[in-house]
């Protein structure tokens, strides 16, 4: 799983500024012709208890609106394409360039790779993913809550 019993992740010193230079960066790559909102999404990877590589994604937009995939689905999906590990910090930026907070869904797929102790930029310093979707569904509630088999 992503992080300890605590959810605290293993203290990780986290460039922000590299983290946000490589949001923004991600951002200008957006495919958003229809709502016209950038979004770049970063996200520092740990493995093997160390600081690994960075990971980012874009927003792409659709016709059909209902397909647009955020950028933390793009993250998401390049962090298992180059390898996997832990999410331990990540930002979300808009196209001006600051933080933009993610929608519940992402919450939710962030979670997945980075449990509650998750780091995410915001303009105050950083928050945790356990404040930002508290009491959240996961697998441990799937496993515990499952029909027995046969
Ligand atoms: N968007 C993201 O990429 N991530 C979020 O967390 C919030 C919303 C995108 C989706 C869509 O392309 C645009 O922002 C407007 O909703």
């Amino acid at each position: 799983m992503a992080s300890d019993s605590t959810g605290e992740h293993a203290t990780l010193a986290i460039d922000w500024s590299a983290l946000r230079a490589a949001a923004r960066a991600a951002a200008r790559q957006a495919y958003a012709p229809y709502s016209l909102l950038r979004v770049g999404a970063a996200g520092q990877v740990q493995a093997e208890g160390r600081a690994d590589r960075i990971v980012t994604g874009c927003n792409v937009e659709n016709a059909s609106y209902g397909l647009t995939l955020c950028a933390e689905c793009g993250l998401v999906s390049a962090l298992h394409a180059s390898g996997g590990g832990i999410l331990v910090a990540v930002s979300v930026v808009a196209g001006d360039g600051a933080p933009l907070v993610p929608c519940g869904r992402c919450r939710q797929l962030l979670l997945e790779h980075g449990g509650p102790g998750l780091l995410l930029d915001a303009e105050g310093g950083p928050q945790t993913m356990g404040s930002l979707l508290p009491g959240a569904f996961t697998g441990s509630d799937l496993a515990a809550r499952r029909d027995a088999g046969g």
